[in-house]
């Protein structure tokens, strides 16, 4: 079943950052689909440090962008990457503890996350970034 499913509504027009995205969907999709199969405690824990090695990954690759071109947001766009890291991790190690037996509330997380911060803050930056020449 769709639970995360990318649409041109999502696309800030600029490839890198779509490209990463789209992967993003699809790890929170495997996630979910993870979750409503058989799924083991440990295959749920390795998803989740997945998603969050490489939310990191393509954090620091918008970052660098907002950094090298002087995007004056800079600062608070990066302060919703780290409290999404935080939060992922601390999903991850209340999981892993047996704290949070329920999922579902994490996958929702992701999926509320990722869209609200791709709609509003990634298409807030995006546009500067078109404006001075970046595909
Ligand atoms: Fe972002």
């Amino acid at each position: 079943m769709a639970f995360m499913q990318w649409d041109d509504q999502y696309s800030v027009g600029i490839k890198v950052i779509d490209d990463q995205h789209k992967r993003l969907f699809a790890m929170i999709q495997d996630f979910y689909d993870q979750m409503r199969q058989k799924h083991t405690r440990e295959g749920i824990s390795t998803l989740l440090k997945g998603l969050a090695d490489y939310s990191l990954y393509h954090f620091n690759s918008e970052e660098a962008l907002m950094t090298r071109h002087q995007y004056p947001g800079y600062l608070q766009h990066k302060n919703e990457h780290t409290k999404f890291i935080q939060k992922v991790e601390e999903f991850r190690l209340r999981f892993d503890s047996g704290q949070l037996l329920i999922p579902i509330e994490i996958a929702e997380f992701l999926k509320t996350w990722l869209s609200n911060h791709i709609l509003k803050t990634d298409q807030q930056f995006a546009p500067f970034l078109r404006e001075i020449g970046v595909k």
